[in-house]
């Protein structure tokens, strides 16, 4: 937005250079006392023209001068142009932004469409603490690209196909409970599921010969039942599409809780019909080749198997026929997946097949880091898997136990609501306040914190705001920045379309995490030094400021998925 606003004077003065040299616009400098912005293009340019940068920067500066915004403008270092930005324009533009739906956000992405496939879990299984990240990392990634303007599908590309299956339908005929599988669907499947690999133990049946004959049979078995699956046999159908639906529903109910949605949930079954022919036509042209009874792609010294030995399609081959199938559906400028970061050779192998069958958009891997949890920290369950459902449980008990602490005076009927809101967003924003790559240890004591980079302080900084303008007896008037504070929280909210910007480009929700919880740093500063009801001459202006700083932090919780509360 301020780098947009600056553009033309961007152009108009490196035109004094060359009138088709390419513009770079500023950047923000990492210093206040080196003014506002900083625009490098004297220095980059000076140097491919292999002239004095100090000297280009000096002819260029003034062209700045008295333009409407800048307050002053200085030639600094080795050839970098330094902006300052004058009060009375920065305090319009804040007006601007604050009364504009979008907060000033540019619609980058308008007439584009983007896919982004996230959360995909396995179904039958349980949704556990691994799918966490994916879910909340995709669909901040979601809701950043549909507020830059794209058209956005978000796909829940579950698993929901293949020789799991199979085993499944074998499990299912030996030791299913039916009463366990009515009361809890998807436990009853895990249990199976577990059952029949614990019945097919490679370990155990190196030692024990009558163990390996059982687990060869139940082996071939499992397979027979995966190919009567995928030619469509009723019975096998039928029985796959309950163990889908019921894990469904369940998933439903857990993402509901996290305030997440899908426009697709289009699985791997979904592309079921499309793989052979693909892998067939990719024999006939020879991108694929016969390998020992499979079929394989080569790719520099990559392998991807697209068919196994036993004629069944892979993981590659379906993103295969997915991609093709996206291309044709939405003819989408960008596809995003977000996965956990050990996925990064599979997704690097097939980009580049995609890219060798001319598919345009760009394709990006989201991939993110572990969750570390502490060594008994939570009840474990089923084995070590810890479920979704019970850690949102958990984190909102202990954020009514710091509401019932904290906020004794909000009525009874609000807190529920607003343990809601801390305890599930704290899960999700300890998820997001990190670069997806890096690992998150999870620490209850961080995440519910009232101080710090957490969650609850930036729904308190906001709630503050709000209970602000609600005592309020006057209306905000103009805004004038005259104390270092107010410009400083006027400057920060202005920056916030280029932090939405920067996290949307770069697939990086902490971007914006930060920007937001730095905004509301600078409220609390400014709060805590200014008074604002009781500001005499100043009230009515710092009045506007607090109300454009509940405008931002509540759009920038918005897009970080979080619940903007009125109190707490
Ligand atoms: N279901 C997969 C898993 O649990 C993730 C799918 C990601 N999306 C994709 N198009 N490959 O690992």
């Amino acid at each position: 937005m301020i780098p947009s606003l600056l553009r033309p004077y961007c152009a108009e003065a490196a035109a004094l250079v060359d009138p088709t040299a390419e513009v770079d616009g500023v950047v923000p400098t990492n210093n206040a006392a080196h003014g506002d912005y900083q625009w490098n293009f004297a220095f980059r340019m000076a140097k491919t023209r292999r002239e004095n940068p100090r000297a280009m920067a000096e002819k260029l500066a003034p062209s700045f001068a008295g333009k409407p915004g800048i307050r002053a403008v200085s030639v600094a270092g080795p050839g970098f142009i330094n902006l300052t930005l004058d009060e009375a324009w920065l305090a319009a533009q804040l007006a601007t932004i604050t009364a504009s739906p979008s907060t000033g956000i540019e619609d980058e992405g308008r007439g584009r469409t983007v896919i982004v496939d996230f959360s995909s879990p396995n179904v039958a299984k349980r949704m556990h603490v691994g799918h966490m990240r994916s879910t909340h990392i995709g669909d901040v990634i979601v809701r950043l690209h549909r507020a830059s303007g794209w058209s956005v599908i978000g796909d829940n590309h579950i698993g929901d196909w293949g020789t799991p299956f199979g085993k499944l339908v074998v499990a299912w005929d030996e030791w299913r409970d039916e009463v366990a599988y009515a009361a809890d669907a998807v436990g009853e499947l895990e249990r199976l599921y577990v059952k029949f690999g614990d019945e097919t133990d490679g370990e155990r049946a190196k030692t024990d010969p009558e163990f390996a004959a059982r687990a060869a049979t139940l082996g071939d078995r499992a397979r027979a039942e995966t190919a009567k699956l995928q030619r469509g046999d009723a019975r096998n159908r039928a029985l796959w599409a309950d163990f889908k639906a019921r894990s469904m529903a369940e998933y439903e109910g857990v993402y509901a809780r996290m305030g997440v949605r899908f426009d697709e949930v289009l699985g791997e079954s979904a592309y079921a019909a499309l793989v052979d022919p693909i892998v067939e036509a990719m024999l006939a042209s020879g991108q694929a080749e016969a390998s020992e009874g499979a079929v394989v792609i080569r790719d520099g010294n990559q392998v991807a198997v697209v068919r196994k030995k036993d004629g069944a399609a892979t993981y590659t081959a379906t993103d295969l026929a997915c991609v093709r199938y996206r291309v044709d559906r939405w003819n989408p400028a960008r596809m995003v997946y977000v996965t956990d970061v050990r996925q990064a050779q599979h997704f690097a192998n097939f980009f580049s097949i995609a890219k060798k069958w001319n598919v345009a958009a760009e394709m990006a891997h989201v991939g993110f880091g572990m969750l570390k949890l502490p060594e008994g920290a939570m009840s474990t369950r089923a084995g070590n898997v810890i479920r979704l459902v019970d850690l949102l449980d958990e984190a909102v008990a202990r954020a009514r136990a710091l509401v019932d602490e904290k906020s004794s005076s909000l009525p009874e009927a609000e807190r529920a609501a607003v343990a809601d809101a801390i305890g599930v967003g704290s899960v999700r924003y300890q998820d997001l306040v990190q670069s997806p790559a890096t690992d998150v240890s999870f620490d209850w004591k961080r995440m519910l914190a009232m101080d710090g980079n957490s969650a609850p302080y930036l729904l308190y900084s906001r709630a503050r705001a709000r209970s602000i303008l609600r005592k309020a007896e006057i209306v905000p008037g103009t805004l004038r920045l005259e104390h270092p504070l107010e410009r400083e929280l006027a400057l920060t909210c202005l920056r916030f379309p280029e932090a939405v910007s920067a996290a949307t480009r770069n697939y990086a929700p902490n971007i914006l995490a930060e920007h937001v919880y730095r905004t509301c740093e600078a409220f609390n500063r400014f709060y805590y030094e200014l008074p604002v009801l009781q500001g005499g001459d100043a009230a009515a202006s710092r009045l506007a400021l607090v109300s454009a700083a509940d405008v931002v932090m509540a759009r920038g919780l918005s897009h970080l998925g979080l619940v903007p509360l009125e109190r707490m």
